[in-house]
């Protein structure tokens, strides 16, 4: 996964910072900075699993999110080598606890989107992929589908989302037992803004593509693990997703928000794969 190969490259220096929490009485246990999601908030979200032989076990390794009874979102940099069999994935709906339960539903066909190109990863843009379950899941109120924004929508800067995930709650500090769901609230950053502060650790002078949208602040971040979750924020009382985790520098520092495939980008080529129900 491209936080794993990003976060364990050696010697990138500065180490997290140790700061308090985001708000009062808010404990720093994080997706980065977060708290315990309360039951049916986020009844979108999906772990996405992968079979591992040597645990024998399907091991969380991304999130994803429901946009339609049978199609889940991810991002394209968790569905590597792009030739993988769809039947080594599954994703677990309706769950708050990692493990708690097991109901896998299998994947049936795994859409990497075309302009994803392996060698650059993530941060080449279009981390974005659409997986087909064999099944549609039977909705409820544990399991439900997120709205899609439409494509002309502007994200405005400093707006609050939030993000979800069972990744780390700090750079290489995975999510303690008994594996809750975590949620945070994140700023979005500007993109020139977002470029500025990625120059100074890429080579690239203009890391943040279009198709890319930056969110998160010191402390209040999403991390590894939480690749190919949603960002979600509300418009007119109701949540839309605007964002798929897709990349960042470490977790949680100051300078570095997270990065996220934008999906308003990716509208058209989502519908042409999956009909989204009207008003989605
Ligand atoms: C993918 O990226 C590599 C490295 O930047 C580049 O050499 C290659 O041409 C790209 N492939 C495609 C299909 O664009
Ligand atoms: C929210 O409602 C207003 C007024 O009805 C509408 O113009 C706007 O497009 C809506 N925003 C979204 C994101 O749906």
């Amino acid at each position: 996964m491209l936080w794993l190969l990003f976060l364990t490259l050696p010697g990138l220096g500065s180490s997290v910072p140790v700061t308090p929490g985001p708000g009062p009485g808010r404990e720093l246990v994080g997706i980065v900075g977060g708290c315990d999601v309360s039951a049916r908030r986020y009844p979108w979200q999906v772990s996405l699993r992968f079979y591992n032989s040597k645990r024998r076990q399907w091991v969380h390794q991304c999130g994803g999110s429901l946009i339609h009874p049978q199609w889940v979102l991810t991002a394209a940099h968790c569905m590597e080598p792009e030739n993988m069999t769809p039947s080594k994935a599954g994703v677990q709906v309706g769950q708050l606890r990692l493990y708690d339960h097991r109901k896998l539903t299998m994947v049936k066909q795994v859409i990497r989107h075309p302009k994803f190109n392996s060698s650059q990863g993530a941060k080449g843009g279009a981390d974005i992929a659409l997986l087909r379950l064999e099944a549609p899941v039977t909705l409820s109120a544990d399991v439900n589908l997120v709205l899609l924004p439409p494509a002309s929508l502007r994200v405005p800067e400093r707006k609050m989302c939030w993000v979800t995930g069972w990744g780390n709650i700090n750079y290489k500090s995975p999510l303690p037992p008994p594996y809750h769901l975590q949620e945070v609230e994140v700023p979005i950053v500007g993109k020139e803004v977002c470029n500025q502060r990625y120059q100074k650790v890429e080579k690239n002078p203009r890391p943040i593509k279009e198709d890319m949208l930056c969110a998160g602040s010191e402390g209040r971040d999403s991390c590894q693990g939480d690749s190919g979750g949603p960002l979600v924020c509300s418009w007119n009382c109701t949540w839309v997703q605007v964002g798929v985790v897709s990349w960042g520098h470490q977790c949680g520092l100051r300078d570095f928000p997270g990065v996220y495939a934008r999906v308003t980008s990716y509208m058209s080529w989502i519908s042409q794969h999956v009909r989204l129900s009207p008003g989605s």
